[in-house]
């Protein structure tokens, strides 16, 4: 059972951190479980290349949490400079090793780097960013595969809170193939959740405001600080904010708060359910790579 914290009258506060420690002190059990009739625990490796501050966040909290549910992990760091068929030998070792059930390479990599290569050469059975064409399209298809994290962790959520979704109209802001694209796929879906009518919002959508003031549900996934303010949402909505910006903060000793792509304080009070940031997407992106991992070892 998630954790219900109720702020205003109306809003529920959707707990993420609270939702993903539940779902990792499950995996934590089936783990030892396993490990006591003598299988090996799970392991993740994960691979950074350059020093993009935020990616070395993300990566150095999914190696924590491997470590906090009993699986192995491995963290291989390159230089920025690392060449494409450099960082592809990694990839086919990866593949190759079969200590290693699941990996990720974090995202973006440097910009002499074709991404698209570098994905469709991991092996889809050890893809558990579901990032791999093979796993999109069974995605699209409804067949068994792994799901991105990052979706996973909004629509375990939604499930979670008991969130209604059939015949909502979900506004999806993004079309990124990490999150916008997929989470939109996975949300008009005849399951639930889903059977949403989903639209795309994108920098290249006219009356965006309107658009959003007709969404049951929004989905925010720009990356843009404080984007959706309260003018454009209607009463009741469910908003889960996806954006997770640096924005320079002197008041803090690292220089920075993170923001979402939402003005909380204002569309709080005009929600019946909203994500946190932090405390929302962020740790549920982190439980569902660790799921698909599990998978992935089974
Ligand atoms: N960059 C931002 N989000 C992600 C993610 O979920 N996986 C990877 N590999 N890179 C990312």
């Amino acid at each position: 059972m998630c954790s219900v914290i109720q702020i205003f009258e109306f809003m529920t506060l959707l707990d993420g951190l609270t939702t993903a420690q539940t779902i990792k002190k499950r995996i934590q059990t089936e783990v030892a479980e396993r490990v006591s009739v003598g299988k090996r625990p799970p392991h993740l490796a994960a691979v950074l290349v350059g020093d993009n501050g935020a990616s070395q966040t993300y990566v150095t909290a999914k190696v924590k949490a491997c470590e906090e549910v009993g699986f192995k992990s491995t963290l291989i760091q390159r230089e920025a400079e690392i060449t494409e068929q450099e960082l592809l030998k990694i990839v086919h070792d990866l593949n190759e090793n079969p200590e290693i059930d699941g990996y990720i390479v974090q995202l973006p990599l440097p910009k002499h780097i074709n991404e698209l290569h570098i994905l469709l050469a991991i092996d889809p059975s050890k893809d558990v960013d579901g990032f791999h064409p093979e796993n999109v399209g069974k995605m699209a298809l409804n067949l068994p595969g792994f799901l991105p994290a990052t979706p996973y962790g909004i629509i375990t959520l939604l499930k979670e809170y008991g969130i209604e979704t059939e015949g909502k109209h979900c506004v999806v802001l993004g079309r990124s193939s990490i999150v916008g694209l997929p989470v939109s796929i996975l949300l008009q879906r005849n399951t639930y959740p889903g059977n949403c009518t989903v639209t795309i919002a994108h920098s290249k959508t006219k009356n965006l405001k309107s658009v959003l003031q007709s969404a049951d549900i929004i989905i925010a996934a720009i990356g843009k600080p404080a984007f959706v303010t309260a003018d454009m949402v209607k009463e009741g909505v469910v908003v889960v904010d996806v954006g997770i910006t640096r924005v320079p903060d002197d008041s803090r000793k690292s220089g920075f708060r993170i923001s979402g792509d939402v003005d909380f304080q204002g569309v709080s009070v005009k929600s019946s359910f909203i994500t946190p940031v932090p405390g929302g997407v962020g740790p549920m992106t982190i439980a569902s790579l660790l799921l698909n991992t599990l998978q992935a070892a089974k």
